[in-house]
C-alpha cells in the first residue's frame, strides 16, 4: 500500500520532535518546541496531530468500555478496592458461573484493564502537553436497578443489545476476510435481530431460571463482541501511527485485548442451548445440525488460518479485520448498532464521531 512509505519519511520527521522525550514534554511545549509545532498542532502538545487523535479516540472507547466493564462487574464480577462500586446480584452472578466457574474473576479483572488502559492513554496525552479526553457530561443513561447495581448515570446502555456473533464464524473460517469483502454467519441469529439485556433490567429479570441464564449467555456473547472489536482496532490504527513510542503505546495494548477476546470466545461457547420463555430468545446447540462443523464448533477457539491481503497468498492465522482506512468510524458505528448507547444525546453521537473522524484522518 502507498501508504506505507510515506508513514516512514513522516516517521524519521518525528524523532526530532520528540528528542525532549517525556520529561521535558511534561513541561508542555516549552522553548523550541513550541516554536517548531504549527498553530494546528499547539493543542496536542509534541505530539503530532493525527498520533495525538488516535491516542484520543483509543481513550474515548476505552472509557466507554470501562462504563459497560464496570456495570457487568457490580452484577456479576467482583467489587474490591482494585474494581469498587456495587454489591453483586448472586442470581445473575450464579448464572454467568454457569459458562465458567471463573466468569467472576475474569469480568472483574476485564474492568480493571479498561480502566487502566483510558487511564494511561490519557495520562499520557497529557504528560506530552496534549489534552485528554472525559466523557463525563454523557453520563446520563439509567443503571439497573437489580439489587447489587449502583444508581449512578451510565454512558453505555446494557439493557438493549443488539449482539453481533459474526465474529464466531469469522475466526472459524479458513477462506474468508471481512478486509476481503466476506461476510459471515451469526452464531446466535437472534441476538443480532432483537433487543436483549445482557444484565437483570431489575430483580423481575432474575426468574424464570431459563430467563436469566438468556440473559448471562448474552453477556458471554457480548463480552467477545466487545473484545474482538478491539483486537482489531489497535492493529487497525497502529498503521497510522507516526512515533515509535506512541506506537509502541498501542502495540503493547492492543494484544490484551485480544487475550480478553480468547477467553471470552472459549467462555461463550460453554453457554447452555435454551430458549428464553418470555421473549424467545434462543441459544443453538453450535455443535449440532444445523450448525455444528468448523465454523461453529464451540472447542475451536484458536483463529482458523484464513486468506490475508490477498487470495494469492497461502492461508495464514491472523487477527481480521485489520484495514485502516475508515477504521475509527467503524469501530464507532459497530458499537452504535450493538445499541450500547442507545439513549445517548445527539451531543455524545457528535462528540463520538468527531474523535473518529478525526483518528481516521491521521496518517493520511
Ligand atoms: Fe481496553
Ligand atoms: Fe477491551
Amino acid at each position: 500500500m502507498g501508504e506505507t512509505s510515506t508513514h516512514g519519511d513522516v516517521r524519521t520527521s518525528r524523532r526530532a520532535f520528540v528528542v525532549g522525550g517525556l520529561g521535558a514534554a511534561a513541561g508542555v511545549a516549552a522553548g523550541g518546541l513550541a516554536g517548531a509545532v504549527s498553530v494546528a498542532d499547539a493543542a496536542n502538545g509534541d505530539l503530532s496531530s493525527g498520533d495525538a487523535a488516535i491516542l484520543r479516540f483509543l481513550s474515548a472507547l476505552e472509557i466507554l468500555e470501562t462504563d459497560l466493564w464496570q456495570q457487568y462487574n457490580e452484577l456479576g464480577g467482583i467489587q474490591d478496592r482494585e474494581v469498587p462500586g456495587g454489591s453483586g446480584n448472586p442470581a445473575y452472578t450464579a448464572a454467568l458461573a454457569v459458562l465458567d466457574s471463573d466468569m467472576a474473576q475474569y469480568i472483574h479483572d476485564n474492568t480493571e484493564d479498561e480502566h487502566s488502559h483510558f487511564t494511561f492513554l490519557n495520562a499520557y496525552l497529557r504528560a506530552h502537553g496534549a489534552q485528554g479526553v472525559n466523557l463525563d457530561r454523557f453520563r446520563t443513561l439509567p443503571s439497573s436497578k437489580a439489587t447489587g447495581a449502583q444508581q449512578i448515570g451510565r454512558l453505555t446502555n446494557l439493557m438493549e443489545l443488539t449482539v453481533d456473533t459474526s465474529w464466531w464464524t469469522r475466526y472459524r473460517s479458513g477462506h474468508g476476510n471481512p478486509d476481503l469483502g466476506d461476510t459471515f454467519p451469526q452464531a446466535v441469529p437472534d441476538l443480532a435481530k432483537g433487543k436483549f439485556p445482557a444484565i437483570p433490567r431489575s430483580d423481575a429479570d432474575l426468574a424464570p431460571k431459563k430467563h436469566l441464564q438468556a440473559i448471562a449467555n448474552t453477556a458471554g456473547f457480548h463480552f467477545a463482541f466487545i473484545e474482538q472489536g478491539g483486537t482489531s482496532l489497535y492493529p487497525s490504527l497502529a498503521q497510522r501511527v507516526q512515533d515509535p513510542e506512541a506506537l509502541r503505546v498501542l502495540l503493547s495494548i492492543g494484544p490484551t485485548e485480544t487475550m480478553h477476546f480468547q477467553t471470552w470466545q472459549d467462555k461463550a461457547g460453554n453457554a447452555p442451548p435454551l430458549t428464553d420463555p418470555t421473549n424467545g430468545l434462543t441459544f443453538p446447540d453450535l455443535n449440532a445440525p444445523p450448525f455444528g462443523g468448523q465454523i461453529f464448533q464451540t472447542n475451536l477457539i484458536m483463529p482458523e488460518p484464513t486468506a490475508f491481503l490477498s487470495r494469492k497468498f497461502p492461508a495464514v492465522s491472523i487477527i481480521r479485520p485489520t484495514h485502516t482506512q475508515g477504521a475509527a468510524m467503524g469501530a464507532a458505528r459497530a458499537l452504535t448498532a450493538d445499541g450500547l448507547f442507545r439513549g445517548q444525546s445527539a451531543d455524545f453521537f457528535a462528540t463520538l464521531h468527531h474523535l473518529a473522524r478525526q483518528a481516521d484522518a491521521a496518517g493520511s
